[in-house]
């Protein structure tokens, strides 16, 4: 478990992180819309101190800040440098926002000092995410609130579902992996999502569908966008991982496959696809409810 915990750590550090990097503005780009039905499912009020789960590279911790006003606090927790770092250089100087590299599964953290334990797309690589959510209750205040959005399942999501259909019969097909996984699609079950919750130690759980279309590729022109989506899928997420290494003919043929699969999508300048995601909230339970 230690090792997994390293070993997803280290990925965060490295290539995965650095992609991550390289693609941050598409990335938010494709990520606002759901951060921002979160941060509303939220609803920070000003004076609030929130605890941004894997925040990458902190857009919705700025988004946060800007909520909870000058009198509030929020502290983006990310176990990536290089994200925390590009969090940081974003960052206008004068915002009041903190940033730390840490594990956000066992870091040590202020107890009761959280109104608010929000994440977007940041808490589905836990390898123990019960215990996971357990430990970061307890930098919530009683009665405090969670808030995050994740992806319900791949097949539901045509940014995974349309280039891994693409791709079928040119890579060598892998098994399954197992849904519970850690992993981009691992909160996809809501009945799983809420078992971790509530095992977690929260009440009041709330599991609601939230889809959107959103611009998976940009450009000057309708092929430069589809140019833009493939490149990102080939460079970020599941399907970059079971291209790595395959040999160029390979990658060239999927390449041809997952661009006439974006082809088929709406957008002018873009290429518009659909997300699937949970927006999940629950409450620590006040200091009566609990004792
Ligand atoms: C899909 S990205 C989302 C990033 C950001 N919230 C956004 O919406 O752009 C997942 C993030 O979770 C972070 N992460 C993964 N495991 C973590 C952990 N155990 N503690 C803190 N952050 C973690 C990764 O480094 C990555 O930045």
């Amino acid at each position: 478990m230690a090792q997994h915990n390293a070993d997803r750590a280290a990925g965060w550090n490295d290539q995965s992180g650095e992609r991550w990097v390289a693609h941050q503005a598409r990335l938010d780009a494709i990520a606002a819309v759901f951060g921002q039905a979160a941060i509303e499912a939220a609803a920070p009020a000003t004076g609030e101190r929130v605890l941004d789960v894997g925040c990458g590279a902190g857009a919705s911790s700025l988004a946060l800040t800007d909520r909870v006003g000058a009198g509030g606090q929020v502290l983006g927790v990310d176990i990536s440098e290089p994200l925390i770092a590009r969090a940081r250089a974003l960052a206008p100087q004068d915002a009041p926002t903190l940033f730390r590299v840490a594990d956000a599964s066992s870091a040590e953290l202020p107890e009761g000092a959280f109104d608010i334990l929000f994440s977007r797309f940041g808490v589905m690589f836990f390898d123990d995410p019960t215990g996971a959510f357990a430990h970061m209750r307890c930098a919530l205040k009683p009665g405090g609130r969670v808030a995050f959005v994740c992806w319900r399942g791949a097949a539901e999501n045509d940014w995974m579902r349309l280039p891994m259909g693409a791709i079928k019969g040119i890579v060598p097909a892998t098994a399954p992996p197992d849904p519970e996984t850690p992993g981009p699609f691992s909160f996809g079950d809501r009945g799983r999502v809420a078992r971790i919750l509530t095992g977690a130690g929260f009440n009041d759980i709330a599991i609601a569908p939230f889809d959107a279309s959103v611009p998976f590729g940009e450009g000057a022109t309708r092929d430069a966008a589809i140019d833009d989506a493939v490149k990102m899928t080939f460079e970020v997420g599941p399907l970059s991982r079971a291209l790595v290494d395959q040999p160029d003919d390979i990658r060239a043929r999927a390449s041809a496959a997952v661009r006439a699969a974006f082809a088929d999508c709406p957008g002018e300048r873009s290429v518009m696809i659909d997300g699937a995601t949970w927006i999940v909230t629950a409450r620590n339970p006040a200091q009566a409810d609990s004792d």
